[in-house]
């Protein structure tokens, strides 16, 4: 009686055990917050910005262009839901120097309070093959995709363990998932935010703040537009094999999965495979989204087979029809 009574314990704390990692968090009240969006002149991350506003929250813009961020400025306040919001302007590059992004940091948490919901958003692509890309390319991808998300998360993550609120959201990219032809740069750049957000969330969920790693699409942005001016004709027409998105849907999403806490936010059913696929030991907030990653690891590995083979394919036929033409010159 004495053990039947005992196994029941353990078998108790052993459920308990695997599903304390599983407890959703309490999510975000956006009304009222301080929502700070790098990058939040253009593209995804003005879009981010409207979204959080139409909610209700305080925004701090920060990128470099001023004519650009007064431009976003008008374009957000147009959503406002009353007329205590304010949306403040911060010119800085997030990707030089730290103190530089620590004191506008201060600033507008002087102007605004303390951030609640910090998204990093500034980044930039360069596409090309490893050994046309500048050195020089690396260093800047680097710089400003990883290290200009570190910088102004370093300078709000104290204050968010001491309120014990917060919401930090990494804009990785689905080349932030898997490495394609062209993105030797970009990938490795974007690559590195998981690792820092999966350590970083380790560290920082016993004081309630939460960690997203977005991964969006191809979106319809200017960033985009540049990018697709220095890729390959094999980027492009890998990047073709899907479908391009409109930035305020990719926003819309993002800004729902970090008001949730989820460690993942990904766009369409390509983002719903490459999450799945790529969950690794990132932490989970749901009992359904474990168990769906448990239960369609097999099947995307098997589709995305099919992929690789498919982009092996575009690439051949890529050499094929270049060697073709070359001998075509040479003849003529
Ligand atoms: N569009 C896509 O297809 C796509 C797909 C996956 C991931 N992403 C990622 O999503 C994010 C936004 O992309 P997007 O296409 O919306 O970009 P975008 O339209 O080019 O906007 C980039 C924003 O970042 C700012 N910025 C750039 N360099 C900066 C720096 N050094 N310091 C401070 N701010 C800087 C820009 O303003 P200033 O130039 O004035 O500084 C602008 O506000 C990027 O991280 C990108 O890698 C985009
Ligand atoms: C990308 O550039 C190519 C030409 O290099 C052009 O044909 C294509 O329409 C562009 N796509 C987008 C979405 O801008
Ligand atoms: C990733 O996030 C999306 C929503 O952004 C969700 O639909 C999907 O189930 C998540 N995937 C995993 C593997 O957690």
């Amino acid at each position: 009686m004495l053990l039947l009574a005992a196994a029941f314990l353990v078998a108790f704390e052993l459920l308990l055990y695997m599903v304390s990692p599983l407890i959703s968090p309490k999510p975000l009240a956006l009304p009222g917050a301080h929502v700070v969006v790098t990058g939040g002149s253009s593209g995804i991350g003005k879009c981010i910005a409207i979204e959080c506003y139409k909610q209700g929250a305080f925004i701090t813009l920060v990128a470099r262009n001023e004519d650009k961020l007064l431009q976003a400025k008008k374009e957000i306040e147009k959503h406002s839901i009353n007329d205590k919001q304010v949306v403040l302007c911060i010119s800085v590059d997030v990707s030089q120097d730290y103190n530089q992004v620590e004191n506008v940091i201060k600033q507008a948490q002087e102007k605004l309070g303390p951030v609640d919901m910090l998204v990093n958003c500034a980044g930039m692509s360069v596409a090309g093959k490893f050994e046309d890309l500048e050195v020089s390319t690396f260093e800047r991808l680097m710089n400003l995709n990883y290290l200009g998300s570190v910088y102004p998360s370093r300078a709000v993550i104290t204050t968010m363990k001491e309120r014990r609120v917060g919401r930090i959201v990494f804009v990785s990219s689905q080349a932030g998932q898997l490495g394609l032809f062209g993105f030797t740069a970009y990938s490795s750049s974007k690559f590195a935010l998981r690792g820092l957000a999966e350590a970083l969330q380790m560290e920082v969920k016993p004081y309630n703040v939460y960690v997203t790693v977005a991964y969006p699409p191809d979106t319809d942005t200017p960033g985009f537009a540049e990018e697709n001016k220095t890729k390959p004709l094999e980027t492009r027409l890998i990047s073709e094999t899907t479908s391009i998105c409109k930035p305020e849907q990719v926003a819309k999403q993002i800004v729902k999965d970090a008001i949730q806490g989820n460690f993942n936010s990904s766009v369409g059913s390509d983002g719903y495979m490459l999450s799945s696929l790529t969950c690794g030991m990132a932490p989970v907030t749901s009992i359904t989204e474990g168990l769906q990653q448990v239960v369609t690891m097999g099947l995307f590995r098997t589709i995305a087979l099919f992929y690789l083979g498919s982009f092996d394919s575009i690439i051949r036929r890529c050499m094929m029809q270049k060697a073709r033409s070359e001998t075509a010159d040479k003849t003529a």
